[in-house]
């Protein structure tokens, strides 16, 4: 038995993290429209709710307050309104949860998507975004060590945690199998990148 209080596990909430690059804004947004769930976009909450507490120029990326960020969430998944499906749109998730930030700590969820892609295409993504050599490579690296999938696993025990392969799809595909996953059908992927990280460790 677990000391820690458990968080109730909430059918209502599905979470979409995953590496940078890996298509979470793009499959989230087309997933709210196809079920007709309300998508909080990390990012732009982060913004509006001014949770940033200043910019690592090490890692060149934003410093959040995890703590900070998971009570903004919490308040505003409570919201009146939030916990109303649009007519007609089924019985899945209402609230989805979209960024890399949602696998560092725990949300009351009851499904957990983590969006993967294969080193190779997730480094020409990342490339067309002009990341620098050592920003470009801490994400590849967390990708191959399945990073985010770890940490949740870790964060979320007793929620469903399901991988799903982004390489060589579109992110309508993407959506598209979430929005099965969520209506229970279809499977998870297990992908396993260790060729390519034992390459990528080779070269360094
Ligand atoms: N399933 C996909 N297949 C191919 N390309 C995709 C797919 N999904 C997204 N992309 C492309 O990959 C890039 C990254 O997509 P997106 O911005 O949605 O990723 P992200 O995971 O939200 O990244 P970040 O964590 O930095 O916000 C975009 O250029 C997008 O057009
Ligand atoms: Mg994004």
């Amino acid at each position: 038995m677990r000391n820690r209080k458990r968080e109730t596990r909430n059918a209502q909430l599905t979470i979409i993290s995953g590496t940078p690059g890996t298509g979470k804004t793009s499959a989230a947004r087309l997933l709210g429209k196809l079920i007709g769930a309300r998508v909080i976009h990390l990012r732009e909450f982060v913004r509006e709710k001014k949770l940033s507490s200043g910019y690592d120029r090490k890692t060149d990326s934003e410093l959040v307050d995890l703590g900070k960020l998971k009570r903004a969430l919490m308040r505003e998944i409570a919201r009146p309104g939030t916990q109303h499906r649009k007519p007609g749109t089924g019985n899945g998730p209402l609230v989805i949860v979209e960024g890399h930030l949602a696998c560092e700590f725990a949300l009351p969820a009851g499904r957990v998507f983590i969006l993967r892609c294969r080193p190779g295409e997730l480094k020409k993504r990342l490339s067309a975004r002009k990341y620098a050599k050592a920003k470009l490579e801490a994400n590849l690296l967390a990708e191959m060590l399945d990073y985010c999938v770890q940490k949740a696993g870790l964060n979320y025990p007793d929620a469903e945690v399901c991988e799903i392969e982004t390489a060589g799809k579109g992110a309508a595909q993407t959506a598209g199998r979430l929005a099965a996953l969520a209506a229970g059908k279809g499977k998870c992927d297990s992908p396993d990148y260790q060729k390519e990280l034992k390459e990528f460790l080779k070269l360094r």
